[in-house]
């Protein structure tokens, strides 16, 4: 079933969902070029896969790391590739005017723009072996809450970017999916609290104050709702580059089917249980 045209590159694969797909993708024999920065990732990385998986050095922000990674998959694939999967990404919660514009300008370097070039740089590889290319959005992507304006602005943009090129790509014969994810149980969690007790220390105790009801919810809100695991978003990654007729959008976890349904109300009504389920009235 597999052959040397299984040739998928991952970005982001050090961690988290990223990891866990590279290794399920590797386990079903696809020949995965795992995105790291570190070479470090790259050896914990092949220690759990087999000599099919390459770790590949690409920072999705640097066009030299990019361009690099481009000429070394094309070295080894005879320059076709069956897949490119973007889940490189930052996270950032937090009341905007808590928010530092350089965190804000660092994730959309990394979630948007990142995305975007990887994807150009990586279009006439995708075009020549007929591939598919998969994004990893987030429920932030369907229904934009109070607390994630930048990380939802983000994934919305994720989601944008892919509604234009499924139409744009499909005269090359590439397949565009886009996996609206709930949320999964990996270090980004840890990193969401932490950068939360930051952002705190570091605001104007009277503008933190002004915030609290609304900080106390999305805190517990973190703690409180069960994630999946990693390696379910894998599998669904696996349909996306698998299936016949790949879908355009795969809802991923309980918590994206809820987003989607929310985003359906009516705006007023949506804005009016945010609003009472935060601050305990309309
Ligand atoms: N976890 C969730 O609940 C959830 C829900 C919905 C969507 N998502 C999305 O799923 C994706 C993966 O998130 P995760 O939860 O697995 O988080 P994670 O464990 O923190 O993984 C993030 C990955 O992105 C990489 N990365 C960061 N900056 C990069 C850059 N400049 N260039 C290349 N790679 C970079 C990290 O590499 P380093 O180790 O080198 O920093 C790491 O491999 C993200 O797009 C996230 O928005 C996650």
């Amino acid at each position: 079933m597999f052959n040397d045209s299984q040739f998928t590159v991952i970005t982001g694969a050090s961690s988290g969902i990223g990891k866990a797909t590279a290794i399920h993708l590797d386990k079903l024999g696809f020949r995965v070029f795992a995105g790291i920065r570190k070479e470090a990732d790259g050896q914990a990385l092949m220690k759990e896969a087999s000599d099919r998986l390459t770790p590949l050095l690409l920072d999705v922000t640097d066009g030299n790391s990019i361009a690099a990674a481009v000429s070394t998959v094309t070295e080894k694939t005879s320059g076709k590739l069956l897949g490119l999967v973007n889940n490189a990404g930052l996270s950032l919660n937090g009341p905007l005017e808590l928010v530092p514009v350089p965190e804000i300008k660092k994730l959309m370097d990394v979630n948007v723009l990142g995305l975007l070039a990887v994807t150009k740089a990586f279009i006439p590889l995708l075009r020549k072996g007929q591939g598919r290319l998969v994004n990893i959005s987030s429920g932030h992507g369907l229904l934009a809450i109070p607390d994630k304006s930048v990380y939802a602005a983000s994934k919305f943009a994720v989601r944008a970017i892919s509604d234009s090129l499924r139409v744009e790509l499909r005269p090359f014969g590439i397949s565009v999916s886009c996996l609206v994810v709930g949320k999964v149980d990996t270090a980004v969690l840890g990193k969401i609290v932490a950068e939360r007790e930051k952002m705190m220390k570091d605001a104007e105790p009277e503008i933190t104050k002004l915030y609290s009801p609304l900080l106390e919810f999305f805190d517990k809100e973190v703690k409180g709702l069960a994630g999946i695991s990693p390696s379910e978003v894998g599998k669904v990654v696996a349909e996306a580059l698998m299936k016949k007729k790949p879908k355009a959008q795969y809802l991923v976890g309980p918590g994206a089917k809820k987003m989607k349904n929310l985003a359906r109300l009516p705006v007023g009504l949506r804005d009016r249980l945010m609003y009472k389920a935060i601050y305990g009235k309309r």
